[in-house]
């Protein structure tokens, strides 16, 4: 495993996580020992970052996480988590409250990483008043580093402006090969400030590793039978990049997964992929996208074909 430092501190995490969405309804991961199978596998590859979030599985991820690496007698310093707190808590009574309930899902007394899942766009709170609510749990302990994601620009600012004594580490978006909007100003605003750039669904949820095709994506009974890019009319735009994909692998022994992952590593030195997984053996392969390098041709190649890509979001 490559290692990298997470933002501006000099915190150590590894140059691919591990994102652990996948256990709940949403994704189908339910069983824990399938779940724990996964998090033993990562830790014993030397991923040390692992991104959860409150409301995946509501609860069932956290848990699963804290339960396996308590039984898996992994030291708290060994594992960087980092949890997400949805935009409906950014209330300053429901920061306190989730968190603490975050906590005891974790079986943890800090988390590491506290990543505003995505703003509050529901209710509207202020942000000035959810951000001394998130400093107060940095000065008791109960969170170390905060993070966004899926924050606009303009609203990092004024949170950033909000906070007395600390600043966030790290940005959290959608960017994969296929839906690359953060490279306009978010992944350029990340480098800009020495904040980690966490991409998620790197993997665009499947689509990039290779193994689907326009035949075999009709029977999805997990998130992805409503999902964007493996509706019909945009996966086959995918083909030519699924193709190159495959040719630059097979060119470097590799996997398609672990080109598209490359790719991303190679984009910025400040990004770090969480791609999800299902079973240790994805982990393994995943892992091995670092360790190597794509060489700057075969990269471009890859950026002018993904070009081509416009996923479009109106498909019904
Ligand atoms: N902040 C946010 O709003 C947000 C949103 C989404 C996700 N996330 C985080 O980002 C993480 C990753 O995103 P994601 O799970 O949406 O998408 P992803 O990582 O792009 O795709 C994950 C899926 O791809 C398949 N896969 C992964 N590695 C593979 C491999 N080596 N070979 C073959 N198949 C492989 C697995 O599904 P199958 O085996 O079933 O194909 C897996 O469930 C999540 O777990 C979560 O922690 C955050």
């Amino acid at each position: 495993m490559e290692y990298t430092t997470l933002g501006w501190t000099d915190e150590k995490i590894s140059r691919i996580g591990l994102g652990t969405w996948q256990y709940s309804e949403t994704w189908g991961l339910t069983e824990y020992e399938a779940a724990k199978k996964v998090i033993a596998k990562a830790v014993e590859v030397g991923m040390n970052f692992i991104d959860t979030a409150m409301v995946y599985g509501r609860g069932m991820s956290e848990e699963f996480l804290g339960r396996s690496l308590r039984e898996l007698g992994v030291k708290r310093d060994e594992v960087f988590i980092a949890t997400k707190i949805p935009g409906d808590f950014l209330n300053p009574d429901d920061v306190f409250k989730s968190v603490e309930r975050s906590l005891k899902r974790l079986g943890v007394n800090t988390v590491d990483l506290l990543q505003l899942h995505w703003p509050p766009c529901w209710h509207n709170y202020p942000t000035a008043s959810y951000a001394r609510a998130l400093e107060r749990l940095i000065l008791h302990g109960k969170v170390r580093y905060i993070g966004v994601s899926n924050y606009p620009i303009a609203l990092i600012e004024e949170l950033r402006e909000a906070f007395s004594f600390t600043d966030i580490v790290s940005m959290q978006y959608r960017f994969n090969l296929a839906e690359r909007w953060a490279e306009e100003e978010l992944i350029p605003y990340a480098e800009a400030n020495d904040f980690t750039f966490i991409p998620w669904s790197p993997l665009a949820k499947g689509a990039l590793t290779g193994k689907y095709t326009l035949e075999n994506i009709g029977g999805f009974k997990d998130l992805r039978s409503n999902e964007p890019v493996f509706h019909p009319s945009n996966f086959e735009k995918l083909t030519p990049l699924i193709n190159t994909l495959k040719e630059v692998a097979s060119k470097y022994g590799r996997t398609p997964s672990q080109v598209a992952l490359n790719w991303l590593i190679k984009y910025s030195p400040v990004v770090v992929p969480i791609p999800g997984a299902k079973t240790p053996e994805q982990v393994v392969e995943n892992a091995g996208a670092v360790g190597w390098e794509l060489s700057f041709e075969d990269w471009m190649r890859l950026y002018e074909v993904a070009k081509g890509v416009r996923i479009t979001y109106v498909t019904w």
